[in-house]
């Protein structure tokens, strides 16, 4: 018991210390895993967006919340673009090319992020509202760049 215990211990250790990549074994686990991560952050920020923006009520609980799991996600879903996975994907070919730029992009977004969890901890709409202004630029701006129009 406890042999295989440390045995598990071992091997969770292991996949932390593995590069990002090599934690996928095939692309479509790469590429579903990102869009997965994607769906989510998108779901939490449409339902923060909402309450922000008055369309539906303000519950600063529920706001709270979200913002936890837009953070959470937001650091997500990078480890997925592995190289040679935008085949049948909205994934443009260029982040490739482009990466550090891509990066860039996607720590943008994280920090609009902590912003707006920091936002919705004053329980204040008006500062939700602007930091959510400023998340949904940080997400357009890569979208458009880098994302293949629907
Ligand atoms: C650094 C670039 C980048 C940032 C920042 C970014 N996205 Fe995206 N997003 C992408 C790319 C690229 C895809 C297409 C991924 C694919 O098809 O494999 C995508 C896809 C999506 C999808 C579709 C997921 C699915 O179901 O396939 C949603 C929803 C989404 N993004 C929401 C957001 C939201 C909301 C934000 C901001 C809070 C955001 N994204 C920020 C690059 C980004």
């Amino acid at each position: 018991m406890k042999l295989s215990l440390y045995f598990i211990t071992g091997v969770i250790g292991l996949a932390a210390a593995l590069p990002a990549a090599a934690q996928f074994q095939r692309p479509e686990q790469a590429v579903k895993y990102r869009q997965s991560a994607l769906s989510v952050m998108g779901t939490h920020t449409g339902r923060l967006g909402a309450m922000a923006s008055g369309r539906t009520p303000f519950d600063a609980a529920q706001a709270q919340a979200n913002a936890d799991v837009i953070v959470a996600m937001s650091r997500l879903p990078w480890q997925g673009f592995v190289e040679g996975t935008a085949a049948n994907t909205r994934a443009k070919p260029e982040i490739w090319t482009e990466r550090a730029k891509f990066d860039a992009a996607a720590a943008k977004m994280q920090e609009e992020a902590l912003k707006v969890q920091a936002a919705a901890r004053t329980g204040d709409i008006a500062q939700i509202r602007a930091a959510m202004g400023n998340l949904g630029a940080s997400c357009k701006a890569c979208h458009d760049a880098y994302q293949v129009p629907q």
